[in-house]
Order: C-alpha cells, then sequence, then structure tokens
C-alpha cells in the first residue's frame, strides 16, 4: 500500500493553522457603506427590496452616520434622491443640491469620515438616464449625448468637491468622463480629489432594487448605448486603460459577482487599487434567501466578500459593509 507524501490536509488541522496560512481576509478598513440620502423631513423609509437599506431625510442622517462611524467603517458612498428633475438634471449641479446638503451635514456630524460621491446624472433628469438626450435631427433617434453630459457631469464634480465630498465617483459610463472631471476639478483647484472611476460598468440587471431605491429607471430605452455588454471581457481591458491615462485613482469593477474575471484582469492588468461595486440586487438575493431561513446570512455574506478579494478587489463597496463591521467586532 502507498501513502501520499503530500498531504494538504497537514495545513487544515486545527483553526490556528488555518489562520496562519489564509491567504486572504476582510478588514472593515476595506469596506464601504452606500447611503441615499432623500427630500424632506423625518423621513427614515426602508428600501423595500433592499431589507435593512434606509432613505434618510437630512434631519435625520446624523444617527446612520453615527452608526457608521461607531462601527469603524471609514467610507461612505453617498447617492441623493432629489425633489426636482428636468431634463438636465440641473440640482445635480446645484450647490444647495440634495447631495451638495448632505455632504456638508455629514462632514458636520463627523469630518474624519471620507464621503464619495456619485457623480451621475441619472437621479436628477425626468428621463432617469445618465447624461442629457438628444433626438437624431433626421431619424429623430434618441440617445444620450456624450459631450454635452460631459459638461454636466464636470460642474456636478466641481460643486460636490466643493461641498466637501472626498472622492468622486462618476458611474456615467461616458466617453472621456475621467479626462474632463480631472481637468474640471484641477481648474477649481480641487487637484487633490481622487476620482474613483466607474471603469468597468455593465448593463446590468443586477441594479434593479438601486433603481428603486435611487428613482432612477429609465423611462425610455435601457442603458446598453453607454454601459457595457456583459458578455464582453478583452472591451473591459479598454475601458480601464483610457480612465487609467485620463488619471483615474481607482479602478471599479460594477456589478460584482458575476465579473469577477473582470476583477482579476484589471487587478493583474494595472497598479491602481481595484474596486468591487457589490450592488442592489446581489444583496438582495442574500438579503431574501436568508429571511426565508435558506441560508446561513453571515457564512454567505463573509465568503462572497473573501471571494471579492480573492478575485483581486482591494474595496468593496457594499450594502453589508454596516454587517460585516458588526461580524468583525464579535
Ligand atoms: C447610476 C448608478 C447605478 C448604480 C450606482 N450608480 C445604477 C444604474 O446604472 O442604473 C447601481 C448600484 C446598485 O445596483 O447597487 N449611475
Ligand atoms: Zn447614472
Amino acid at each position: 500500500m502507498s501513502f501520499p507524501v503530500v498531504r494538504n490536509r497537514r495545513l487544515r488541522g486545527s483553526s490556528a493553522l488555518r489562520n496562519l496560512v489564509r491567504e486572504n481576509q476582510i478588514l472593515v478598513n476595506d469596506v464601504v457603506q452606500p447611503v441615499f440620502v432623500t427630500y424632506g423631513t423625518n423621513i427614515k423609509e426602508e428600501i423595500s427590496s433592499m431589507p435593512g437599506v434606509y432613505h434618510f431625510s437630512l434631519d435625520r442622517v446624523e444617527e446612520e452616520i453615527k452608526e457608521i462611524t461607531d462601527l469603524g467603517i471609514q467610507a461612505i458612498l453617498l447617492f441623493g434622491v432629489p425633489e426636482h428633475k428636468d431634463a438636465q438634471g440641473s440640482s445635480a449641479f446645484d450647490d444647495e443640491g440634495i447631495v451638495q446638503q448632505a455632504t456638508r451635514r455629514i462632514k458636520e456630524i463627523n469630518p474624519n469620515l471620507l464621503i464619495i460621491a456619485d457623480t451621475c446624472l441619472c437621479q436628477f433628469t425626468d428621463t432617469g438616464h445618465c447624461g442629457v438626450i438628444h433626438h437624431h435631427p433626421v431619424t429623430g433617434h434618441a440617445d444620450v449625448h456624450n459631450d454635452l453630459s460631459l459638461e454636466l457631469l464636470v460642474r456636478t464634480a466641481v460643486s460636490q468637491a466643493k461641498a466637501g465630498a472626498d472622492i468622486i465617483a462618476p458611474s456615467n459610463m461616458m466617453d472621456g468622463y475621467v479626462h474632463a472631471i480631472r481637468t474640471g476639478l484641477d481648474e477649481a483647484g480641487y487637484e487633490n480629489t481622487p476620482i474613483m472611476a466607474y471603469s468597468v460598468k455593465y448593463a446590468s440587471a443586477y441594479y434593479g432594487p438601486f433603481r428603486e431605491a435611487a428613482h432612477s429607471t429609465p423611462q425610455f430605452g435601457d442603458r446598453k448605448t453607454y454601459q457595457m455588454d456583459p458578455a464582453n471581457s478583452r472591451e473591459a481591458l479598454r475601458e480601464a486603460e483610457s480612465d487609467v491615462v485620463e488619471g483615474a485613482d481607482f479602478l471599479m469593477v460594477k456589478p460584482a459577482l458575476a465579473y469577477m474575471d473582470i476583477i482579476r484582469m484589471l487587478k493583474d492588468n494595472f497598479d491602481l487599487p481595484v474596486v468591487a461595486y457589490n450592488v442592489s440586487a446581489e444583496y438582495a438575493m442574500i438579503k431574501a434567501a436568508a429571511q426565508q431561513g435558506w441560508i446561513n446570512e453571515e457564512a454567505i455574506v463573509m465568503e462572497t466578500m473573501t471571494g471579492f478579494k480573492r478575485a483581486g478587489a482591494d474595496i468593496i463597496l457594499t450594502y453589508f459593509a454596516k454587517d460585516i463591521a458588526r461580524y468583525l467586532q464579535r
């Protein structure tokens, strides 16, 4: 009888041994909690498809910020739901807009909490698209106009930085957006404000619950003329490459779960921090199954997050950030 010489089980024999040889782990420093702010007063309203995630009015945002701070989370991703929508999304770049006001308020509550401002127009346009709509003069075909949208996105980013945002995170998928926003920030004196580029953002069904949360469902058509086709991976290299050349400071992949190969690809090909966005439906699916008692929520969440890290993510944007911080405190 011949026995194995190589025994991989030797390093799995106890929890101390497994801890010693573990390659990847989740730290509270790695996770970012998204926060939704809305107009009105005395609002803390749960988003129905995202249990545990709420809309807060400015007068109630303090409780959320305190909770996040007490859990040791370092950064939030800020989204605003405005009262007023129009063709240009003008409340996105209004210095008194919901995101700008919330940024100033949150900085009063905790000046050390990093505020990452999502820079897009879709919550603010009456069309629900991420830019301004242009109709072709002959065919009448409607599409988002790249360069006209860029001008508005630059104004939005500068206004967010002026309000105190620490990082600008443009999610609009217009061509040349990093260069345009970098130039705009630099000209306004914000040359040290980093850009977290949503470099590889797919046209995904996994954004469904978010669109309910952000009131940003397109009123016609879809986002396929600007967001990437989920079937493509080499195109992700082009998207990331152009963002790097244009001065991005972080590269994001979104969604995360079905796109782990893309996370790894960016990690291997570029040296900027790689961000994984664990999006709304990825959250909703786990929460729903957990509510049914079908899965062990904590174990599933931590295994999923560890998978993102193993794939190459340095930072994880996730609606589970507070839950993860609680798990890690025990
Ligand atoms: C909007 C935006 C979206 C998300 C973040 N910013 C959705 C979209 O493109 O429709 C998705 C976040 C999520 O699903 O959690 N530019
Ligand atoms: Zn958008």
